[in-house]
């Protein structure tokens, strides 16, 4: 491995020291990372050196260098991705339909990128629901690879929740089912027809198109939808397969927040250009068809050196000097943010924690720094009533380096009258599962280690297998679990929200209030969780969010009975 890589410095310490910051003596750089030697970071160094590195910075990826021109910050507006019409409409459901299509669109300003979309735009067009209206999306896949469609932090069906071998197949694609001659006649090699489902009997594929029926059956929230197919996923979502997905009711509507054009949903990610505006990812196989994975350096995930809100390049809002109300999503793949809302004069304004991943909390929770890991959502409220006409609010990432330490800026451009509100009790409905009540206590391990004789990051020990069943729980047990990483590792659970008990032993950060779907665990440390598994029976996925661990076997089964 090449000793010049950049990784960006992500921890818990966001005054950002140099990335290539002390290091604890005998541990190189690629055991830091937890990558290549022989078993990583745990084995070769043991927890406690594990858990001593939690208080220093710790690397999330290597980050990529745009070798396009890149433009000034906070002169791109911020872009509003549209909000989907349905096709069709009745009393009780609404039908849309989405292609999934190759488009290009001018990120970088005088310059084309090509994307894979949902529905020719980057970020997808937003779907906006209410609670307990079911959502039918017919997905057509007019990409060159399968694909597969999965609504993060949705309460679905598993026919819906979108398995990554539950592919929707391109028109010019061998059937799974023809078996490996159809394949070897396409010309795809082994390997390839492994992670095309056809390991996996349980897989329902289809050809073209397929139908996502999503009840919104759950707690107002944002989620996002995004490609889920096996060992592709960080590339497909780098590419542009992300979207928003609102879910909301009257009791949220009553509340008085902020709402209509002061309420901004704003999906961050990281993203790196090459000199004609392509977007760069070191792919080991760039047609995404045959063999999954990236290039050695980027093992512990891949950042971007531009960062982008809803698709656009460090934008700027221009706002009324008035509440509002921010619908945050972490969308990037490896990359974690510290945000503050910075004044001119370098005053920090109160970010007013009202939601997380799955909705309202009980009460408001303020603060001066938000962490946010991969697949995090936020619900946040600003106060720009304090900040003079003219004046410019930055969000800044603190674990950001150079330029990725902007993400973008509000201008405050007009005074205005403000009759929203923040309750003081947002919500009465939050579950108040208690640890004597969980059926079972379970314990997993988020760790580096070794797959197919390569690097991989592994659950428990093992790499994802779709024919094998990793945990069975029984449809309404509560269960309490405990996670432990080596590195940072978001983990995502498919169906339920959770909340968190404790953290390294101690009671859970501000941050970790409320019904979270994703929690994000830093180098070293565990957390317990306590979830209720209700709402439907069948196969899904427990997983790290760092899109390429996920892709590199950090993914396990979870059957509910
Ligand atoms: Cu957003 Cu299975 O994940
Ligand atoms: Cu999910
Ligand atoms: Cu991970």
């Amino acid at each position: 491995m090449p000793e010049d890589f950049a990784p960006s410095p992500s921890g818990p310490d966001p005054s950002g020291p140099s990335p290539s910051g002390p290091r604890p003596p005998g541990l190189t750089r690629r055991q830091i990372l937890g990558i290549g030697g022989a078993f990583g970071l745990l084995t070769t160094a043991g927890l406690a050196s594990a858990a001593a590195l939690a208080r220093r910075p710790a690397a999330t990826g290597a980050e990529l260098r745009s070798t396009a021109a890149l433009p000034p910050p906070f002169r791109t507006p911020l872009p509003l991705p549209a909000v989907l019409k349905p096709v069709a409409t009745d009393g009780t459901a609404d039908r849309y339909e989405i292609t999934q299509r190759e488009a290009s669109a001018e990120i970088l300003p005088g310059l084309r990128t090509r994307l894979w979309t949902y529905g020719g735009t980057f970020p997808g067009p937003t779907i906006e629901s209410r609670r307990g209206r079911p959502v039918t999306v017919t997905h057509r896949n007019e990409l060159p690879v399968p694909t597969v469609v999965h609504l993060h932090g949705g309460r679905t069906p598993a026919a819906s929740d979108g398995y990554p071998t539950d592919l929707v197949l391109p028109a010019a694609w061998p059937d799974p089912a023809a078996g490996p001659d159809a394949h070897a006649m396409a010309g795809m090699p082994a390997m390839a027809r492994d992670t095309q489902g056809m390991a996996d009997p349980r897989a329902v594929t289809s050809r073209l198109t397929r139908d996502y029926t999503f009840p919104n059956d759950q707690r107002p929230a944002l989620l996002w939808y995004h490609d889920h197919r096996m060992d592709f996923t960080a590339p497909a979502i780098w590419r542009g397969l992300a979207g928003l997905h609102i879910v909301r009711d009257d009791t949220e509507d009553s509340l008085g927040l902020p709402a209509g054009p002061r309420e901004l949903p704003l999906m961050i990610t990281d993203r790196a250009f090459t000199a004609d505006g392509s977007l760069h990812y070191p792919s080991l196989d760039p047609t995404l068809r045959e063999r999954p994975g990236v290039r050695e350096p980027y093992l512990a995930g891949v950042l971007g050196d531009v960062i982008l809100v809803n698709g656009a390049p460090w934008p700027v809002h221009e706002t009324d000097a008035a509440r509002h109300r921010l619908r945050l999503l972490n969308a990037s793949n490896a990359r974690h943010y510290a945000l503050e809302a910075v004044t001119d004069d370098g005053r920090r304004l109160d970010l007013v924690q009202i939601g997380s991943d799955q909705g309202l909390l009980a009460t408001p929770v303020t603060h001066r720094t938000l962490p946010m890991a991969p697949a995090e959502r936020h619900d946040v409220v600003i106060d720009f009533a304090p900040v003079p006409t003219g004046g410019l609010v930055r969000i800044v990432n603190r674990l950001g380096t150079g330029r990725t330490r902007d993400v973008m800026a509000f201008r405050v451009a007009r005074p205005a009258a403000d009759d929203s509100r923040i309750p003081p009790v947002l919500a009465t409905d939050l579950p108040d599962w208690r640890r004597q009540d969980a059926a079972r206590v379970r314990d997993f391990s988020f760790r580096a280690g070794r797959m197919n004789g390569g690097h991989g990051w592994l659950i428990g020990g093992k790499p994802f297998d779709p024919a094998r069943t990793d945990v069975t729980v029984g449809l309404g047990d509560t269960e309490v679990w405990r996670l432990v990483a080596d590195v940072h590792h978001p983990v995502h659970l498919h169906l339920t929200g959770f909340r968190v008990l404790t953290r390294g032993g101690r009671p859970p950060l501000p941050h970790d209030a409320g019904l979270k779907d994703t929690v994000s665990l830093r180098p070293g440390e565990s957390a317990e969780i306590i979830t209720r598994f209700d709402g439907y029976r069948g196969r899904y996925l427990f997983h790290c969010h760092n899109a390429e661990h996920e892709d590199m076997g950090m993914m396990a089964n979870l059957e509910v009975v």
